[in-house]
């Protein structure tokens, strides 16, 4: 039986740089994940004949999210659902089937790195028929649906099983459960060459893949270890926990310490990577070695030709504000256009679409290609082994590589997190009332060529996005202002600094980046505004 149920409005279901992200507690009110899902229905319109996929990172309030979820969407009339084993599907795999079975969109619950549990994150990251997350001027109707909500429609029935794979029926709509690993593994046969990487394992290669206690374990498990023949245990932590076993699922210096630890010590096997909570994000670590994300994206960039997928040619590369201009850098030299966005994935979607770009990545450890319209975590990784199998050379000589070919850009991102909104919000709004006085004042022996907010007109749609201010030196260092748009709580100023060298290329990166920091800090009057001397995370 179909009901109709009265409530009333949220005030803050804006979808931010991935989705909607909050606390457990806040998406556990009331009505509170029903008003955000009739809100997209009702955006959407007609749900005759639509199909979606969905699916979840397996974080605490998955399942009882995916019940009600099915249940509206059977009451609003919707087709079909495709839904990953048990509601397990990672951000990637769940883009994939959107494409392969050209779906309306779908919805991948997950807060992705942020931590999980009851007082952890939930969020919900809705992506339509491009297989992508809705642009802003979808998200924006979304949001002004839900602050006018006045009723949803939910089914009353008992909840299904998502544990039998197989089809089952709830009123008229169709709930296809299907295995959350296959599709994504076959894909990646198809990218890669998997015979070549199974010969790297066979001459005794050896890996770490931390998955995190998150939803990328079964699908390492599958491709590294059962099928590529790394050895069994190279994958760690990989049991998808509700709570993630305790650990901050973001792959990063930070957060993945035990795994960079490892990689410095003694018993370091040839190569690691870890994936975030949703599969999404990726760090590449060698013997002693951290590639930074920007490397990362310039490398994979460079050596495209290595992938079966990819050897013939792409039409060119795109990389976020904040990233590095590593990956530009390659791309001019190899004659291909390199585009620059605003943070967030969502943003690539109609490059590819348009075929003006194959590979993208941001520096938040996300990279990926157009095979499907999010970053991807485990592809990265493949990426990697592929070059590694190819070239025979090791990470530290894969990067010094191409630090040499293409200068090296010393990187690293610095966070200042729980700072009051109003604090950030200030802080930002009078940095860019500053900004046109900069242009050609002096700081020691930096010198600001230009300084502005960043502006993106989408050479697709048309619209223009402003996200972030950019202060570009003439020596080609650069720092960039943002606040996240990610977080559940208080604000987060990102402050990423760039300095490019084409001689020094093996010094330490913070020291290279202390002067740029401090005028970074200076300009902006972080710690007189925020208090903080430094920055919480470095990453
Ligand atoms: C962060 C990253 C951004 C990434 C997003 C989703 O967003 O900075 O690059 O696309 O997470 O993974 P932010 O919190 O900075 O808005
Ligand atoms: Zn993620």
């Amino acid at each position: 039986m179909i009901k109709t149920i009265a409530t009333t409005p949220y005030a803050d279901q804006k979808m931010g740089t991935g989705g909607l992200r909050k606390k457990t507690k806040v998406m556990m009110q009331p009505n509170y994940f029903e008003n955000f899902i009739q809100s997209i229905f009702n955006t959407v319109g007609d749900m005759k004949g639509k199909v979606f996929v969905v699916g979840g990172d397996g974080r605490y309030y998955n399942q009882t999210a995916i019940q009600k979820l099915i249940k509206m969407a059977a009451a609003n009339g919707v087709k079909k659902l495709i839904i990953g084993q048990n509601g397990f599907l990672s951000t990637p795999a769940g883009s994939h089937l959107m494409l392969k079975n050209h779906t309306n969109g779908g919805f991948i619950l997950s807060a992705s790195h942020n931590p999980g549990g009851e007082n952890g994150d939930f969020g919900i990251k809705y992506a339509n028929e491009t297989g992508g997350q809705v642009p802003t001027s979808v998200s924006d109707k979304i949001y002004a649906n839900s602050k006018n909500i006045s009723e949803y429609k939910i089914y009353d029935a008992p909840d299904v099983d998502l544990s039998k794979l197989g089809t089952v029926k709830l009123g008229d709509m169709e709930i296809e459960i299907i295995d959350s690993v296959k599709d994504y593994v076959e894909m990646m046969q198809e990218i890669f060459d998997f015979d070549a990487l199974k010969k790297l394992f066979k001459s005794g290669f050896t890996m770490r893949f931390d998955a995190m206690n998150a939803v990328t374990g079964p699908y390492a498990i599958r491709i590294f270890e059962e099928i590529l023949g790394a050895a069994k245990g190279s994958v760690t932590h990989a049991v998808p926990l509700p709570d993630f076993g305790g650990l901050h699922p973001d792959p990063n210096l930070t957060y993945a310490k035990h795994l960079v630890d490892f990689m410095f010590s003694d018993k370091a096997t040839d190569f690691a990577g870890a994936n975030d909570g949703d599969g999404d994000r990726n760090m590449i670590l060698g013997r002693s070695f951290f590639v930074t994300p920007s490397d990362s994206l310039a490398i994979l960039a460079d050596n495209y030709r290595y992938i079966p997928a990819y050897k013939n040619g792409i039409y060119g590369v795109a990389k976020s504000a904040a990233t590095s201009t590593a990956v530009c850098r390659v791309a001019e030299k190899n004659n291909l256009p390199c585009y620059v966005v605003p943070t967030g994935w969502k943003y690539f979607v109609n490059l590819m679409d348009s075929k003006r770009i194959t590979l993208c990545g941001e520096e938040s450890f996300g990279s990926g290609s157009s095979h499907i319209r999010e970053k991807d975590g485990i592809w990265a990784i493949l990426f990697w082994l592929s070059i590694i199998a190819a070239t025979g050379k090791s990470v530290a000589e894969i990067t010094r590589e191409n630090w040499k070919k293409y200068g090296r850009s010393y990187y690293m991102r610095f966070d200042f997190e729980g700072l009051e909104t109003d604090v950030a919000d200030k802080l930002m709004a009078d940095l860019e009332n500053k900004l046109p006085a900069l242009a050609g004042q002096k700081f020691g022996t930096y010198e600001v060529s230009e300084a502005a907010p960043f502006v993106y007109n989408d050479p697709v749609d048309g619209s223009v996005t402003k996200n972030g201010l950019v202060i570009d030196f003439t020596n080609g260092s650069k720092i960039t202002y943002r606040l996240s748009g990610t977080g559940s709580s208080g604000a987060t100023l990102r402050v990423y600094l760039e300095r490019p060298e084409y001689k020094d290329l093996e010094e330490d990166t913070l020291t290279m980046l202390k002067d740029l920091l401090k005028i970074a800090m200076d300009v902006a009057e972080i710690t007189k505004r925020t208090g903080k001397t430094k920055a919480d995370v470095n990453t």
